[in-house]
Protein backbone atom coordinates (compact mmCIF):
# COMPACT_ATOMS: atom_id res chain seq x y z
CA UNK A 1 0.00 0.00 0.00
CA UNK A 2 1.63 3.46 -1.03
CA UNK A 3 1.87 5.64 2.57
CA UNK A 4 3.44 8.88 0.90
CA UNK A 5 0.00 11.62 1.26
CA UNK A 6 -1.64 12.16 -1.71
CA UNK A 7 -1.71 15.66 -1.57
CA UNK A 8 0.67 17.80 0.47
CA UNK A 9 0.25 21.73 0.73
CA UNK A 10 3.78 23.32 1.94
CA UNK A 11 3.31 27.01 3.19
CA UNK A 12 1.23 28.28 0.67
CA UNK A 13 0.76 31.76 0.03
CA UNK A 14 -1.80 33.68 -1.96
CA UNK A 15 -2.25 37.67 -2.22
CA UNK A 16 -4.89 39.37 -3.50
CA UNK A 17 -3.30 42.81 -3.81
CA UNK A 18 -2.68 43.85 -0.29
CA UNK A 19 -4.70 40.43 1.31
CA UNK A 20 -2.99 37.58 2.20
CA UNK A 21 -5.69 34.70 1.50
CA UNK A 22 -3.44 32.14 2.84
CA UNK A 23 -0.91 32.89 4.98
CA UNK A 24 1.83 29.84 4.68
CA UNK A 25 -0.89 27.07 4.69
CA UNK A 26 0.51 23.51 5.07
CA UNK A 27 -1.55 20.48 5.24
CA UNK A 28 -0.91 16.83 4.33
CA UNK A 29 -3.43 14.29 2.90
CA UNK A 30 -3.58 10.56 3.38
CA UNK A 31 -4.83 8.60 0.76
CA UNK A 32 -8.82 7.16 1.25
CA UNK A 33 -9.33 10.03 3.62
CA UNK A 34 -12.11 12.13 4.18
CA UNK A 35 -10.80 15.52 5.45
CA UNK A 36 -13.21 18.41 6.51
CA UNK A 37 -11.79 22.34 5.76
CA UNK A 38 -13.64 24.91 7.91
CA UNK A 39 -13.23 28.37 8.97
CA UNK A 40 -15.42 31.58 9.00
CA UNK A 41 -16.84 33.20 5.56
CA UNK A 42 -13.44 34.50 3.97
CA UNK A 43 -11.08 32.72 5.77
CA UNK A 44 -9.39 31.17 2.86
CA UNK A 45 -11.22 27.70 2.22
CA UNK A 46 -11.97 28.35 -1.37
CA UNK A 47 -8.80 30.06 -2.21
CA UNK A 48 -6.89 26.92 -1.24
CA UNK A 49 -9.23 24.92 -3.43
CA UNK A 50 -8.48 27.24 -6.41
CA UNK A 51 -4.92 26.87 -5.19
CA UNK A 52 -4.85 22.99 -5.81
CA UNK A 53 -6.83 23.11 -9.00
CA UNK A 54 -4.53 25.25 -10.58
CA UNK A 55 -7.20 28.19 -10.80
CA UNK A 56 -4.60 30.49 -8.89
CA UNK A 57 -0.76 30.24 -9.14
CA UNK A 58 0.54 30.17 -5.68
CA UNK A 59 2.56 33.52 -4.51
CA UNK A 60 4.86 30.82 -2.35
CA UNK A 61 4.88 27.75 -0.87
CA UNK A 62 4.36 24.01 -3.29
CA UNK A 63 1.83 21.87 -3.87
CA UNK A 64 2.96 18.04 -4.26
CA UNK A 65 0.18 15.45 -5.57
CA UNK A 66 1.21 11.87 -5.43
CA UNK A 67 4.65 13.26 -4.75
CA UNK A 68 4.91 15.19 -7.98
CA UNK A 69 5.29 19.58 -7.67
CA UNK A 70 1.72 20.71 -9.50
CA UNK A 71 2.26 24.76 -8.43
CA UNK A 72 1.02 26.62 -10.73
CA UNK A 73 0.48 24.02 -13.48
CA UNK A 74 -3.02 24.87 -15.91
CA UNK A 75 -6.29 23.80 -14.37
CA UNK A 76 -7.20 21.03 -17.11
CA UNK A 77 -3.36 19.67 -16.47
CA UNK A 78 -4.14 19.08 -12.85
CA UNK A 79 -7.62 17.76 -13.52
CA UNK A 80 -6.10 15.17 -15.71
CA UNK A 81 -3.69 14.43 -12.95
CA UNK A 82 -6.66 13.39 -10.92
CA UNK A 83 -8.22 16.25 -9.02
CA UNK A 84 -11.84 16.79 -9.36
CA UNK A 85 -13.62 19.67 -7.58
CA UNK A 86 -17.18 21.49 -7.69
CA UNK A 87 -17.92 24.97 -7.15
CA UNK A 88 -20.07 26.56 -4.67
CA UNK A 89 -21.92 27.93 -7.79
CA UNK A 90 -22.63 24.58 -9.99
CA UNK A 91 -21.98 25.16 -13.48
CA UNK A 92 -23.32 22.41 -15.81
CA UNK A 93 -23.35 22.93 -19.88
CA UNK A 94 -26.68 23.78 -19.20
CA UNK A 95 -28.04 22.89 -22.57
CA UNK A 96 -26.67 19.44 -22.88
CA UNK A 97 -28.32 16.36 -20.89
CA UNK A 98 -27.02 15.13 -17.69
CA UNK A 99 -25.22 12.20 -19.63
CA UNK A 100 -23.79 14.38 -22.04
CA UNK A 101 -22.21 16.10 -19.42
CA UNK A 102 -20.86 13.32 -17.54
CA UNK A 103 -19.69 12.16 -21.15
CA UNK A 104 -17.61 14.95 -21.83
CA UNK A 105 -15.37 14.80 -19.09
CA UNK A 106 -15.05 11.30 -19.28
CA UNK A 107 -14.32 11.49 -23.20
CA UNK A 108 -12.45 14.47 -23.30
CA UNK A 109 -10.80 14.70 -19.74
CA UNK A 110 -9.53 11.55 -19.48
CA UNK A 111 -6.88 9.89 -21.72
CA UNK A 112 -7.68 6.67 -19.44
CA UNK A 113 -10.88 6.39 -20.57
CA UNK A 114 -10.11 7.26 -23.96
CA UNK A 115 -6.89 3.89 -24.37
CA UNK A 116 -9.09 1.53 -22.64
CA UNK A 117 -12.38 1.94 -24.32
CA UNK A 118 -14.37 2.06 -21.54
CA UNK A 119 -16.00 6.12 -21.57
CA UNK A 120 -19.55 4.44 -21.43
CA UNK A 121 -19.21 2.17 -18.41
CA UNK A 122 -17.42 4.95 -16.74
CA UNK A 123 -19.76 7.34 -17.28
CA UNK A 124 -22.77 5.03 -16.05
CA UNK A 125 -20.73 4.48 -13.25
CA UNK A 126 -20.58 7.65 -12.15
CA UNK A 127 -24.37 8.63 -12.81
CA UNK A 128 -25.13 5.21 -10.60
CA UNK A 129 -22.97 6.49 -7.99
CA UNK A 130 -24.72 10.02 -7.70
CA UNK A 131 -28.22 8.99 -8.04
CA UNK A 132 -28.55 10.28 -11.67
CA UNK A 133 -29.42 7.24 -13.40
CA UNK A 134 -32.97 8.48 -13.99
CA UNK A 135 -32.06 12.05 -14.83
CA UNK A 136 -29.79 10.99 -17.88
CA UNK A 137 -31.67 12.77 -20.33
CA UNK A 138 -32.65 15.02 -19.06
CA UNK A 139 -31.46 18.72 -19.94
CA UNK A 140 -28.46 19.96 -17.30
CA UNK A 141 -30.70 23.21 -16.61
CA UNK A 142 -34.14 21.25 -15.47
CA UNK A 143 -32.08 19.85 -12.46
CA UNK A 144 -32.45 20.95 -8.93
CA UNK A 145 -30.16 22.56 -7.00
CA UNK A 146 -28.93 19.23 -5.12
CA UNK A 147 -29.03 17.28 -8.65
CA UNK A 148 -26.62 19.72 -9.54
CA UNK A 149 -24.48 19.51 -7.31
CA UNK A 150 -24.33 15.67 -7.76
CA UNK A 151 -23.94 16.55 -11.43
CA UNK A 152 -20.87 18.52 -10.68
CA UNK A 153 -19.46 15.14 -8.67
CA UNK A 154 -20.32 12.63 -11.41
CA UNK A 155 -18.25 14.90 -13.77
CA UNK A 156 -15.35 14.57 -11.53
CA UNK A 157 -15.30 10.74 -11.19
CA UNK A 158 -16.12 10.32 -14.86
CA UNK A 159 -12.18 12.38 -15.28
CA UNK A 160 -11.38 9.44 -12.66
CA UNK A 161 -10.10 11.76 -9.88
CA UNK A 162 -8.44 10.20 -7.12
CA UNK A 163 -8.99 13.69 -4.87
CA UNK A 164 -12.05 15.47 -4.94
CA UNK A 165 -12.76 18.72 -3.76
CA UNK A 166 -15.96 19.36 -2.43
CA UNK A 167 -17.17 22.77 -1.73
CA UNK A 168 -20.28 23.48 0.05
CA UNK A 169 -22.05 21.17 -1.22
CA UNK A 170 -24.72 20.82 0.98
CA UNK A 171 -25.82 24.20 1.32
CA UNK A 172 -29.01 24.97 0.70
CA UNK A 173 -30.40 21.73 0.60
CA UNK A 174 -33.17 20.20 2.26
CA UNK A 175 -32.70 17.60 5.37
CA UNK A 176 -33.50 14.58 3.33
CA UNK A 177 -31.27 15.94 0.64
CA UNK A 178 -28.17 16.60 2.60
CA UNK A 179 -28.75 12.73 3.94
CA UNK A 180 -28.73 11.06 0.66
CA UNK A 181 -25.60 13.78 -0.30
CA UNK A 182 -24.08 12.59 3.13
CA UNK A 183 -24.31 9.11 2.19
CA UNK A 184 -23.20 9.71 -1.28
CA UNK A 185 -20.14 11.10 -0.03
CA UNK A 186 -19.49 7.84 2.09
CA UNK A 187 -20.05 6.08 -0.57
CA UNK A 188 -18.16 6.91 -3.13
CA UNK A 189 -14.95 7.04 -0.44
CA UNK A 190 -15.49 3.09 0.52
CA UNK A 191 -16.52 1.83 -3.36
CA UNK A 192 -14.42 4.32 -5.58
CA UNK A 193 -11.62 4.94 -2.87
CA UNK A 194 -11.13 8.53 -3.19
CA UNK A 195 -9.76 11.15 -1.34
CA UNK A 196 -11.87 13.69 -0.27
CA UNK A 197 -11.92 17.44 1.04
CA UNK A 198 -15.09 19.11 1.99
CA UNK A 199 -15.66 22.52 2.56
CA UNK A 200 -18.88 22.44 4.83
CA UNK A 201 -20.59 24.84 6.82
CA UNK A 202 -23.10 22.33 8.47
CA UNK A 203 -21.01 21.42 11.33
CA UNK A 204 -23.38 17.85 11.69
CA UNK A 205 -22.32 17.01 7.97
CA UNK A 206 -18.70 17.65 9.03
CA UNK A 207 -18.37 16.19 12.31
CA UNK A 208 -19.82 12.85 11.02
CA UNK A 209 -18.29 12.47 7.89
CA UNK A 210 -14.21 13.78 8.35
CA UNK A 211 -11.98 11.58 9.67
CA UNK A 212 -9.73 14.80 10.37
CA UNK A 213 -10.52 18.28 10.51
CA UNK A 214 -8.15 21.52 9.56
CA UNK A 215 -9.30 24.79 10.59
CA UNK A 216 -8.62 28.00 8.69
CA UNK A 217 -9.04 31.78 9.82
CA UNK A 218 -8.23 34.62 8.22
CA UNK A 219 -5.84 32.48 5.79
CA UNK A 220 -3.95 30.60 8.99
CA UNK A 221 -4.22 27.07 9.76
CA UNK A 222 -5.91 27.56 13.43
CA UNK A 223 -6.20 23.84 14.66
CA UNK A 224 -5.68 20.26 13.09
CA UNK A 225 -7.20 17.11 14.46
CA UNK A 226 -9.35 14.51 14.57
CA UNK A 227 -13.69 15.90 15.08
CA UNK A 228 -13.87 15.46 18.72
CA UNK A 229 -10.58 17.20 19.10
CA UNK A 230 -11.64 20.27 17.14
CA UNK A 231 -14.84 20.77 18.41
CA UNK A 232 -13.32 21.28 21.95
CA UNK A 233 -11.30 23.67 20.72
CA UNK A 234 -11.43 26.67 22.38
CA UNK A 235 -9.56 28.77 19.44
CA UNK A 236 -11.58 27.22 17.40
CA UNK A 237 -14.97 27.99 19.40
CA UNK A 238 -13.62 31.46 19.80
CA UNK A 239 -13.06 31.79 15.85
CA UNK A 240 -16.79 30.53 15.31
CA UNK A 241 -18.65 32.79 18.01
CA UNK A 242 -16.42 35.77 16.32
CA UNK A 243 -18.30 35.13 13.11
CA UNK A 244 -21.78 34.65 14.78
CA UNK A 245 -21.41 37.95 17.08
CA UNK A 246 -20.22 39.42 13.63
CA UNK A 247 -23.44 38.10 11.64
N1 LIG B 1 -10.45 36.65 -6.80
C1 LIG B 1 -10.33 37.35 -5.67
N2 LIG B 1 -9.94 38.65 -5.68
C2 LIG B 1 -9.80 39.34 -4.54
N3 LIG B 1 -10.01 38.85 -3.31
C3 LIG B 1 -10.39 37.56 -3.22
C4 LIG B 1 -10.57 36.74 -4.39
N4 LIG B 1 -10.95 35.49 -3.98
C5 LIG B 1 -11.01 35.53 -2.64
N5 LIG B 1 -10.67 36.76 -2.17
C6 LIG B 1 -10.59 37.17 -0.76
O1 LIG B 1 -9.79 36.20 -0.09
C7 LIG B 1 -10.32 35.94 1.21
C8 LIG B 1 -10.64 34.47 1.32
O2 LIG B 1 -11.77 34.19 0.51
P1 LIG B 1 -12.31 32.71 0.27
O3 LIG B 1 -11.20 31.82 -0.02
O4 LIG B 1 -13.40 32.81 -0.73
O5 LIG B 1 -12.93 32.38 1.72
P2 LIG B 1 -13.91 31.21 2.20
O6 LIG B 1 -14.10 30.26 1.05
O7 LIG B 1 -13.23 30.61 3.37
O8 LIG B 1 -15.18 31.89 2.59
C9 LIG B 1 -11.54 36.84 1.37
O9 LIG B 1 -11.13 38.02 2.05
C10 LIG B 1 -11.93 37.14 -0.06
O10 LIG B 1 -12.60 38.38 -0.15
MG1 LIG C 1 -15.83 29.66 0.04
Amino acid sequence: MNREPILKVDNVVKRFGGLYALRKVSLELERGIILGLIGPNGSGKTTLFNVITGAYAPDGGTIYFEGEDISGLKPHKIARKGIGRTYQVARPFSSMTVEENVHVSAAFGCAENERSGETREVCYNALKMTNLESKADNPADSLTLSEKRRLEIARALALRSKLLLLDETMAGLTPTEMDMTLEMIRRIKSEVGLSIIVVEHVMRAIMTLSERIVVLSEGEKLAEGSPKEIAQNPLVLEAYLGEEVAE
